[in-house]
């Protein structure tokens, strides 16, 4: 039989999501479980993290479980994943023996592994956490490499929750590139194009220039949500037209993927768009619009403080939902 991991969303159908975001619903009110009584989880972290860390570790917690965290290269040894490469650098171990032991160990392995940033091309194909699918005999579930599939899990459920319904379709939402002072990942951003068009919202990509455009890859499967759920997708370039009328604002910063591994390249115009902060002026032309976020972010560079602490920000919802859309996919993946 073969071993099912949470890699993306887009291999889970909406029946699956909707359950496990039911389960999270049932889990948010009532806290402690035994679903994972007697099983443990692996945490790998090779990128910092804040949110992750503490959710998944106390989510494990809660269901009665136990949750082993490892920072390969710091505290583990450095892990090889070329196949067939002759590990005379850095690596101690490979990926083969590294998923296989742990197998052996724990019923679930949890991976955080963000690109690299030199080669888009190689950054897309996800190698980390695909070979340890690949070696793994437990589910491997992704904690964000070049997508953050709890992250939007948490992000629908937030949603749901503050709209009062599971049905988010007709909702207009703004998916924005927001300044910041270096560039980073593209994976919140696929995901929220992934998720906003799976449940079948009126989604607009806006951002800088046409160099911010995401990944055919994920335009493609926001493309065909649209075609299965509804929706629509759009983008656009111009804040004020975007925001015009939206029920959501999503934001988050990213590097344009015509310049990685040159981003002094990308800089001026990074730069040049710093007026595409989320601000109070901006949300005012949205229709009552609610803005989140998938967090950390930095006040007034991203967003300015008084949307951060105004009733239409729900990042920390989205943030508490973490915990509780993870047990649920623990829950599963280990019954
Ligand atoms: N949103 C999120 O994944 O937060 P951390 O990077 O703190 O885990």
């Amino acid at each position: 039989m073969t071993t099912r991991h949470f890699l993306s969303t887009q291999d889970w159908s909406r029946a699956d999501l909707d359950a496990l975001l039911a389960q999270a619903a049932a889990f948010k009110r009532t806290k402690a479980g035994r679903e994972l009584a007697g099983k443990s989880i692996a945490l790998l972290f090779f990128n910092p993290s804040m949110r992750t860390r503490t959710s998944f570790e106390l989510g494990a917690f809660q269901l009665g479980g136990h949750a082993i965290v490892l920072a390969p290269g710091k505290d583990a040894w450095p892990i090889e994943f070329d196949v067939g490469a002759v590990m005379d650098g850095e690596a101690e171990e490979h990926v083969a023996e590294v998923a296989r032991v742990l197998s052996r160990y724990v019923d679930l392995i949890g991976v955080r592994a963000f690109p690299k940033f030199q080669d888009w091309s190689v950054d897309r194909e996800d190698r980390v956490i695909r070979t340890f699918a690949k070696y793994a005999t437990v589910p491997v579930i992704n904690m964000e490499t070049i997508t953050h599939p709890m992250q939007e899990l948490a992000h629908i459920l937030a949603l749901q929750q503050h709209f009062g319904t599971s049905d988010l379709r007709g909702r207009k939402y703004v998916l924005t590139w927001t300044y910041h002072p270096k560039p980073l990942n593209t994976a919140v951003a696929n995901s929220a194009l992934q998720i906003a068009t799976r449940y079948g919202m009126d989604v607009t990509l806006l951002c800088p220039t046409p160099d911010y455009v995401l990944d055919t890859r994920y335009m493609d499967f926001a493309r065909a949500n649209v075609a299965e759920n509804g929706g629509s997708l759009s983008v656009s370039h111009d804040p004020d037209s975007a925001y015009r009328g939206a029920h959501v604002v999503y934001a988050k910063s990213w590097g344009a993927l015509p310049y990685f591994g040159r981003w002094a390249d990308e800089k001026p115009i990074r730069d040049a768009h710093k007026h595409f902060i989320v601000d109070e002026r901006k949300m005012a032309l949205t229709d009552g619009g609610v803005f989140s976020h998938c967090l950390p972010l930095r006040r007034n560079v991203k967003a300015t403080d008084a949307v951060m602490d105004s009733p239409a920000c729900i990042a920390i919802d989205e943030a508490e939902n973490r915990l509780h859309v993870q047990k649920a996919v623990m829950a599963k993946l280990a019954s």
